[in-house]
């Protein structure tokens, strides 16, 4: 399979496939699961598809045509984050990891930074199995650090990738155990 991101212009020419895309698909492990149309449309107004700070993108696949949106997050910092999102009719088919690889490849071909990170909840199971399948490494579990509408909440866990490990194909590892404090209370 061949995966292409194609540059979108969320206020313009794309405003409606993307307002439609948004709307018709549920986002269980969103903060906004069912986002509706005005709530879409002051996020498009307000740029967080597109700013200077966010760059999002239609995935596309050679066979099956336009499959999700991909956002590039936080380009001002010296990390980017994504916002990764199937279409209902693509989840559940192996497809997020080729997504996965080819943002990891895109960010690293044409931007210049040396990390590219992900969060997501922990029940999100699917997400996290691409994260790893993809060469990514969990950096952080943070406990209770996703809050939940009406609920307990969950973890939020956090992977990221390194230029020297996409380009070397190794996994570094991340030294979990702290320091021992050896001194009396
Ligand atoms: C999360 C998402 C990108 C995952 O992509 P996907 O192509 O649907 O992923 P899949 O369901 O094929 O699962 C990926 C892997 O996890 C495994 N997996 C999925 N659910 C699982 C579960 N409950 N337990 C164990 N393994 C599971 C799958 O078997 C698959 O492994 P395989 O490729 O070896 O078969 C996609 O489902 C999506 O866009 N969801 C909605 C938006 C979202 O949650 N985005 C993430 C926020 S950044």
């Amino acid at each position: 399979m061949n995966i292409s991101l194609t540059r979108m212009d969320p206020a313009g020419s794309d405003r409606e496939a993307l307002m439609s895309f948004m709307t018709a698909n549920e986002f269980p492990f969103h903060m906004r699961p069912r986002p509706s149309a005005s709530q879409v449309a002051s996020s498009i107004e307000d740029g967080s598809f597109d700013d200077e700070d966010t760059t999002t993108y239609w995935i596309e696949h050679s066979e099956l045509g336009r499959i999700g949106t991909l956002a590039l997050e936080d380009l001002t910092d010296p990390t980017p984050l994504f916002d990764l999102r199937l279409d209902s009719k693509f989840r559940g088919r192996g497809l997020g990891t080729g997504v996965l690889r080819a943002a990891t490849d895109h960010v690293f071909k044409t931007m210049d930074v040396n990390r590219f990170e992900g969060q997501t909840r922990e029940d999100n199971i699917a997400m996290r199995a691409v994260f790893l399948k993809s060469g990514w490494v969990k950096e952080a579990h943070y406990r209770e650090g996703w809050p939940v509408d009406g609920g307990t909440p969950v973890a939020s866990v956090a992977y990221a990738i390194l230029r020297r490990d996409w380009e070397n194909g190794t996994l570094t590892p991340v030294p979990w155990d702290d320091f021992t404090i050896d001194r009396a209370p």
